[in-house]
């Protein structure tokens, strides 16, 4: 494995990769955002900006789900998101309860949501229990791009390892207040210690294919809600862009949301992720 710590090493080779077109990254034109100069919860968030998570998927399913935009036809999500009746995906979504549409603060309004129909459905096969909670989902027709619509970067290349400390946690799940939320909330999350999670669901000995991150003093967790959405990290790379890279898939929680979650490790799964979308 070559395992990288954040520094400059990891930055030039990343810088590397991306930019050499290889196969490094899952889609070469991932991970960016449109600065906005509009800066306007799940548990401790706040709203995010509208341009700042273009690759955030709303999942229209019978149980509200977070999804995150992979490539033009997939969009990666928890297995335990999936029904058997049919499903369809919002892509460019913000506001819920004016869907399909943002408007400013001087009352522009712009179109930046739509809807597609999901085509096919891919579940893990050894899923059981919240092990092995990813799943795929195909959509109808492919996508295009846009300022509300992108792909988020997912690192394809073999042996390699990068684990951040810190990530960024997007959905429109429960908040404090108790509700769902109707803006997309945005809520930091640090890495933590898998014995952490342990402690608290005895049942669950997490192994590799799970990460566990949270906040234990001030309670940033994802909550009921927020499954399927992305974990993900900011990182710069040598040429000055940012990319945001995803590393996990929001779980498990606790009933309270109180600060320590369960994620499924996509890093894990990464041969699984390039099998399903080669093959299909
Ligand atoms: C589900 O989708 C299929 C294929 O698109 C369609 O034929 C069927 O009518 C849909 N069922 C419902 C209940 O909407
Ligand atoms: C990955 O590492 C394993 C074990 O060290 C090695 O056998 C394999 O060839 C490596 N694969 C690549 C693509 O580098
Ligand atoms: C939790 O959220 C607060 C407020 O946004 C932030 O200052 C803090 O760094 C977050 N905690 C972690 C571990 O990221
Ligand atoms: C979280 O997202 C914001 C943009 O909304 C970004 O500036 C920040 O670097 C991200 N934080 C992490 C830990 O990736």
């Amino acid at each position: 494995m070559e395992v990288f710590k954040a520094g400059t090493a990891l930055l030039a080779f990343l810088f590397i990769w991306i930019k050499g077109g290889s196969s490094f990254v899952l889609e070469q034109n991932c991970g960016t955002r449109t600065p906005s100069e509009f800066a306007p919860k799940i548990k401790n968030g706040a709203d995010t900006s509208v341009f700042a998570n273009p690759w955030m998927v709303k999942i229209n399913s019978e149980r509200p789900c977070g999804g995150s935009l992979l490539t033009s036809r997939y969009v990666l999500t928890a297995a335990h998101c999936i029904f058997n009746s049919n499903m369809s995906v919002s892509l460019g979504e913000y506001e819920i309860q004016n869907p399909g549409k943002h408007c400013f603060l001087n009352g522009k309004c712009v179109p930046t949501a739509y809807k597609l129909n999901v085509d096919k459905k891919f579940v893990h096969r050894d899923f059981y229990n919240s092990k092995n909670d990813i799943a795929l989902l195909r959509l109808e027709s492919e996508v295009e791009f846009s300022d509300f619509v992108k792909p988020i970067c997912l690192i394809v290349k073999n042996n390699f390892s990068f684990m951040p400390l810190s990530f960024n946690i997007t959905g429109w799940g429960i908040t404090k207040e108790e509700k769902l939320s109707r803006i997309l909330q945005i809520a930091t999350v640090g890495y933590l210690h898998k014995s952490l999670c342990n402690q608290k669901w005895e049942e669950m000995r997490l192994d590799g294919s799970q990460l566990c991150a949270g906040d234990l003093k001030q309670g940033n967790d994802s909550c009921a809600g927020d499954s399927g959405g992305p974990l993900s990290s900011s990182i710069t790379l040598a040429d000055g862009s940012v990319r945001a890279f995803q590393f996990g898939i929001i779980s498990k929680g606790s009933h309270f949301c109180s600060g320590v979650g369960i994620y499924t490790n996509v890093e894990h799964f990464r041969d699984w992720i390039v099998d399903v979308i080669r093959k299909n």
